[in-house]
């Protein structure tokens, strides 16, 4: 059988690890890209030189045949390259955030479903050992429900860094848009619940170099009684980076204490914590190694679809209720957005 054929759009830091996975894996092939930086498109192709290249994706869909459309672009503007894949008929593969506003994300999900094809948001951290581990240890024969929860994530990120994508640094809500959303998903995800309502407050602290709220506080309450106090930043005071997400559930405890493991529990009376043994991983790799194998399965087996973009919204609508909650000094019930 032929392989998956992509055409990748956005040539730039997200791309390489794209690259990396779909070079490696046996049922997916790289057939075209598309970036409008010359220079950017002139190195790629450097690279692959037996793949089509152009400045936009309606260039290259006449030129290849193709199954599925991979954006790793900026979140903004991205109305163009959805129409253009809605247009040939591809499947969409988006990276996360799928836009940088909740009405243009649903405009995309509409946008989809009116051209039957299957739009899906790449949440790699879903796929990491830690990730599935964790959500694991909520069952009831082990630490039981949850029932509240601390969620921090305290970063030095220093945008002006020549690997990382640059458009952040001018976002208006850089945080919660860019890093927040994979917390919020991540919530969603291994708790197994929807959130209810939000309170927070975003700001950005004198040494920010980023022109929006570098930070983001919030009290989450989630169906099913869950509540999570959550801080995120990127702009935390110490190039080391901080990571703890603590929850409390009926039995004991969850801890994880980095980005990409270090998972443990204790039940109450335990005096020392217990380590979760993972497996070992290539972070930023193996978790997208996983999320490809997923998604590939949709079309090879007719399995669900893996992080829809109407699953995703969701997640958005969380980072919208943060923007509002903050803006109106106010709890926000998602049932409103
Ligand atoms: N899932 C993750 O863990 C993860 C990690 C990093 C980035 N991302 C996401 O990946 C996406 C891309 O981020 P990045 O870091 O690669 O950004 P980047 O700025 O480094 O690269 C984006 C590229 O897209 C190109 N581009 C912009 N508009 C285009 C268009 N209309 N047609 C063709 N090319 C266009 C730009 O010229 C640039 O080369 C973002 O949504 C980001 O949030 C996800």
């Amino acid at each position: 059988m032929m392989p998956l054929r992509f055409i990748l759009v956005g040539m730039g830091a997200r791309s390489r690890i794209w690259r990396r996975v779909l070079d490696q894996h046996p049922d997916c092939s790289l057939v075209g890209m598309v970036e409008h930086d010359a220079d950017r498109l002139k190195a790629a192709l450097m690279e692959s030189p037996d793949v089509a290249v152009g400045a936009a994706l309606d260039e290259i869909t006449e030129q290849v045949d193709a199954d599925i459309a991979l954006l790793c672009t900026p979140p903004a503007d991205r109305h163009d390259q959805i129409a253009a894949a809605c247009r040939a008929g591809l499947a969409i593969l988006a990276e996360k955030p799928l836009a940088d506003t909740l009405a243009g994300a649903e405009a995309h999900v509409a946008a989809a479903a009116a051209a039957g094809v299957p739009l899906a948001v790449g949440l790699n951290f879903r796929y990491l050992a830690v990730t599935q581990e964790l959500k694991k240890l909520f069952a009831p024969s082990r630490l039981g429900r949850p029932e509240f929860g601390r969620f921090t994530y305290e970063r030095w990120r220093d945008g002006h860094q020549p690997h990382l994508n640059k458009y952040p640094l001018t976002m208006r809500q850089p945080m919660l848009w860019e890093q927040s959303i994979h917390h919020f998903d991540l919530m969603r995800f291994v708790y197994d619940a929807e959130p209810v309502s939000i309170s927070a407050r975003t700001f950005n602290p004198s040494w920010s170099m980023y022109e929006g709220d570098a930070n983001v506080a919030a009290l989450i309450s989630f169906e099913g009684g869950i509540e999570v106090t959550y801080q995120g930043t990127w702009a935390g005071n110490w190039k080391q980076m901080g990571f703890e997400w603590r929850t409390e559930c009926r039995h004991g405890i969850a801890l994880q204490s980095e980005m990409f493991g270090d998972l443990a529990f204790a039940m109450r009376e335990d005096v020392e914590l217990s380590p979760v043994d993972l497996r070992d991983e290539e972070p930023w790799f193996d978790d997208v190694w996983g999320f490809l194998e997923d998604f590939v399965g949709h079309f090879r087996y007719g399995t669900a679809l893996p992080c829809t973009g109407a699953d995703h919204l969701k997640s958005l609508r969380m980072v919208e209720a943060c923007i509002q909650a903050s803006a109106r000094g106010a709890t926000v019930s998602l049932h409103e957005l």
